[in-house]
């Protein structure tokens, strides 16, 4: 490990999460013994079957589901001591996600989609400069020309460009990403990948990525693959 890996911040560490549905004889145990630190710039790759976990162990990594079992700091702060208000300023302040679902309002436009997070933010930003940001990251994503569509009626590539967009939008230092090629074709994909690659380069974002993308592999600082619940390291090639 270099001196620049040792020095840096590490943003994530779990210690032995775990989280199941159900109980008694029906109990489903969905992520088992999770042990992970994921320090500042890395890129990390989540591969894995549907249904091991994926998504429910991204939802417990970006602090949005705090029913498990374990320990989890989040840059520096452990879960469980923060209140539910403490932990949702933490997230929108540093974290970034794109959702499997996308979770957009189909009835917005993708602009006030994309900036919706500023809505939620703390600090009011001037709508003027709300829109210049949402305009930008929409410029990123090679969206420009549809910020006054409704989200309703774009294609699937597009709205998971919408998705990317929102998650930038705060300039977030760790971004959670669950399967954010699934919906695109071949070239949009590699659109996607390239600006996941100079997000990471130009802004040092640290990556968390669940996919199926074996061109993003070209990123990764670590790979995982997740099988029912457990997650093992790949060797470095
Ligand atoms: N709210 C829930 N209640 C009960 N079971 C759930 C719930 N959410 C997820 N599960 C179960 O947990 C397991 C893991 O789900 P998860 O969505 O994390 O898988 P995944 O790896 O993301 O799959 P995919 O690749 O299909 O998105 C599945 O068996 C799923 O049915
Ligand atoms: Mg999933």
């Amino acid at each position: 490990m270099s001196r620049a890996e040792q020095s840096a911040e590490v943003l994530i560490r779990a210690e032995g999460v775990g989280k199941s549905f159900g109980d008694g004889p029906a109990t489903l145990s969905v992520v088992r013994e999770l042990d992970l630190s994921i320090a500042e710039r890395e890129v990390v790759l989540v591969f894995g079957p549907s249904g091991s976990g994926k998504s429910t162990l991204l939802s417990i990594l970006g602090g949005l589901d705090r029913a498990f079992t374990g320990r989890l700091s989040l840059f520096g702060r452990d879960v469980t001591t923060l209140s539910d208000t403490e932990l949702s300023v933490l997230r929108g302040a540093q974290i970034g996600f794109v959702f499997q679902a996308f979770h957009l309002l189909p009835h917005l436009s993708v602009l006030d989609n994309v900036t919706a997070p500023l809505w939620f933010a703390r600090e009011h930003s001037p709508p003027a400069q709300a829109e210049a940001r949402g305009r930008e990251v929409l410029a990123q994503v090679g969206l420009a020309d549809r910020a006054a569509s409704r989200t309703a009626e774009l294609s699937g590539g597009q709205r998971q460009r919408v998705a990317i967009a929102r998650a930038l939008l705060r300039r977030p230092r760790l971004l959670l990403c669950d399967e954010p090629t699934g919906n695109l074709d071949r070239a949009t994909g590699e659109q996607i990948i390239d600006l996941f690659a100079s997000v990471h380069q130009e802004s040092d974002t640290t990556l968390v990525i669940v996919t199926h993308e074996e061109r993003l592999a070209r990123l990764a600082t670590r790979t995982y693959h997740m099988v029912e619940g457990r997650l093992g390291e790949e060797p470095a090639a």
